[in-house]
This record gives C-alpha cells, sequence and structure tokens, in this order.
C-alpha cells in the first residue's frame, strides 16, 4: 500500500442504511479514498451479537457489501470485505479481550441500551462487542476511523485497549483517532428529534432508509415532527428544524444561514417538501447503481473475495507480531 496514513470503518449489514448512517458515516468515506488508505468492512459478527435470521443476514449483508460499492466505495481503491472473512479479527479479539476489564465494557451505553431492549438475550458477544471493533481497527494499525458521534465511547475504549497494549508488551499498535464529521454526525429521529435516528426505531416514519423511494422519502419529511413557530432558522430548543436543516445542508451542500434566507418567509410545509425533494434526488444514484450491483452476484464475490484476500494478508502479519509479543510460541 502507499504512503498514506490508514483509514479504516465498519458498519452493521442492516441491508439498507439509515440516512443517518449515510450522512454520518458512508457518504465520507468515498471521498476519503483518494487522500488515505481505506479499508471498510461489512461487520457481520458485530450483527449476531443481537438475534438474526439467518437468510436474512446473509442477504442484508450482500446488500450492505453491494449499497458500500453504490455510495461510492472504489475497490480498486480501498480494500472492501466482509469481517467474517478475515479470520484474525476473531484471532486478535481474544487476546484484546484479556486486554480489556469487565469495567471498562459495562460502562459501554450501546450495551446498557441494547441489553434493557433484549433483556433475554443478554450475550457475552454483546458485552464484548466493543472489544471486537478494536480488534477491526487495531488489526490494521488504523490512524483514523470515520464514524458518527454514537461510536465515540466505542472508540475511546479502543484507544484505551491499545495503550493497555502497547504499555504491558512494548510499543507497537497506533492510538486509532477519531474522525467526526461536523455536520451531521448525529441524525435525529425524524419523530422524536431528540433521539438518534435508527433502523430500530419501532415508527417507521421516524427513519429514512437510503433506498427508500421518492415519494416514501418525501411523506416520511412531510411527518417530521418539528415545533409551534413557523421560522426556518437554527437556534436551540428547535431540534426538529435543526436536524431537518443539517439533513438539507449535508445534501444540498448549502450552508445554515443560505438555507434561511431560501425559506425566510415560508413556512414549514415548503421546508419538508424541499428537503425530501433534495434527499431524494442526492439519493437517486445511489439507488440505481444499487440496483444495477446487486443484480450481478458473480461481480461481488470477485469484490469480496479479493477484499478479504487482501485484508487477511495485512491483518494476519499484525496478528503475527502480536502474537510474538505477548509470548506464543511461533508456528515455524
Ligand atoms: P453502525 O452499523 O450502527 O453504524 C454505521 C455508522 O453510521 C453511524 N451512524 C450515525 N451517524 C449519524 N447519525 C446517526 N443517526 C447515525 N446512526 C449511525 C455510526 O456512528 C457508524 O459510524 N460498531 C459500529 C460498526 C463497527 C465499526 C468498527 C466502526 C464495527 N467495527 C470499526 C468503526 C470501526 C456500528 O455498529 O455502527
Amino acid at each position: 500500500m502507499e504512503d498514506k496514513k490508514l483509514i479504516f470503518s465498519g458498519i452493521q449489514p442492516t441491508g439498507t442504511f439509515t440516512l443517518g448512517n449515510y450522512i454520518g458515516a458512508v457518504r465520507n468515506w468515498g471521498p476519503l479514498q483518494d487522500e488515505y488508505n481505506c479499508i471498510y468492512c461489512v461487520v457481520d459478527m458485530h450483527a449476531i451479537t443481537v438475534r438474526q435470521d439467518p437468510v436474512k443476514l446473509r442477504q442484508n449483508t450482500l446488500n450492505s457489501y453491494a449499497l458500500l460499492m453504490a455510495c461510492g466505495i472504489d475497490v480498486e481503491k480501498s480494500i472492501l470485505f466482509i469481517q467474517s472473512h478475515v479470520k484474525t479479527h476473531a484471532e486478535l479479539n481474544w487476546i484484546l479481550c484479556c486486554n480489556t476489564q469487565f469495567g471498562e465494557l459495562s460502562r459501554m451505553t450501546q450495551f446498557k441500551d441494547k441489553s434493557q431492549k433484549h433483556p433475554d438475550d443478554i450475550n457475552a458477544g454483546l458485552f464484548t462487542y466493543p472489544s471486537l471493533m478494536a480488534a477491526d481497527i487495531l488489526a490494521y494499525n488504523a490512524d483514523l476511523v470515520p464514524v458518527g458521534v454514537d461510536q465515540k465511547q466505542h472508540l475511546e475504549l479502543a484507544r484505551n485497549i491499545a495503550q493497555r497494549f502497547n504499555q504491558r508488551y512494548g510499543d507497537f499498535f497506533t492510538v486509532p483517532e477519531p474522525y467526526i464529521a461536523e455536520i451531521g454526525a448525529k441524525v435525529m429521529s425524524l419523530q422524536e428529534p431528540t433521539k438518534k435516528m435508527s433502523k430500530s426505531d419501532e415508527n417507521p416514519n421516524a427513519c429514512i432508509l437510503i433506498l427508500d423511494d421518492k415519494d416514501t422519502i418525501i411523506r416520511k419529511c412531510k411527518r417530521a415532527v418539528t415545533d409551534s413557530e413557523a421560522e426556518v432558522v437554527y437556534r436551540e430548543g428547535k431540534d426538529g428544524i435543526n436536524n431537518l436543516m443539517t439533513i438539507y445542508s449535508s445534501v444540498t451542500g448549502k450552508d445554515f444561514a443560505a438555507i434561511e434566507a431560501e425559506f425566510a418567509g415560508k413556512g414549514y410545509g415548503d421546508f419538508k417538501i424541499a428537503v425530501g425533494e433534495a434527499v431524494a434526488d442526492h439519493l437517486e444514484p445511489v439507488r440505481s447503481e444499487f440496483a444495477r450491483l446487486i443484480q450481478d452476484k458473480a461481480y461481488l464475490k470477485e469484490c469480496y473475495t479479493a477484499g478479504a484476500e487482501k485484508a487477511l494478508r495485512y491483518s494476519q502479519r499484525v496478528l503475527n507480531k502480536v502474537y510474538r509479543k505477548v509470548g506464543f510460541v511461533d508456528k515455524g
């Protein structure tokens, strides 16, 4: 690989990403490919920390892979693979688990949230989820990790694990930095704009999916919860409008002042339709590219097989050194 900084990021295979996934993370991954060496992955092993239907998981993983390509990840420029295809992640995870404290994992807000949501299945994988995420990143000694705000705590933990390992065994891991977009790092629910937009929301109107058709996107925007004023301005307390302005800004490139000027004297109704149209138009090329790619299973297989080979070659070298450091006997 060229001598550039290394980026790593991953996404769970929900099949079709949310507008939050897209604006907060995935849309930034493509443009980073020219400046950095980039490694991206569909994290199917993380996905099974909550119950999955195996048939759907397989389908969703393939869809997610194709969707990342449709969102601009170029397999000639980046390494794009499926997590379970690269065994070093699970192997490094074990070493990192042995360097992660019970107390640290218990403090993770995502673990607490998901335990509450699935009280009948608080499994060990859910608990050690952040250690596997650290393994994803550290297996490549990544410098930067582009994520949305909700993953910041996990990234802090990955940094702590790397630092602890370095102290115990001598400097080895690069301590990764978060790379968080200024606008859109936390896209909020359209129905409860103090909560992050998430596919697991029970109300389907809360969340735009990037494969939603134009009418659906406009309908969801029209129903977005706002406030009782009638002024399109970005101001504290106007969570719903702030969120719609953030979304509009990220798909049109207009700043908040320009948006306020554009909608001065107009009602929320006009604004919501404009947001819906802008989002749908922005996503149209992604939708059509996805429809094309998903037809070509043989090509997708070629891409993810090659991606996994490259990722394994790279991470195996790192893992071999880690094994030496912790005192495992060389296989020879
Ligand atoms: P996941 O699959 O939940 O989300 C993928 C990316 O989308 C971002 N995101 C959001 N950004 C803004 N607003 C939102 N409403 C929103 N919802 C999601 C997330 O912050 C994330 O960047 N654990 C990770 C996947 C992972 C990973 C990794 C990430 C596994 N290993 C290594 C980075 C590096 C996750 O579940 O993301």
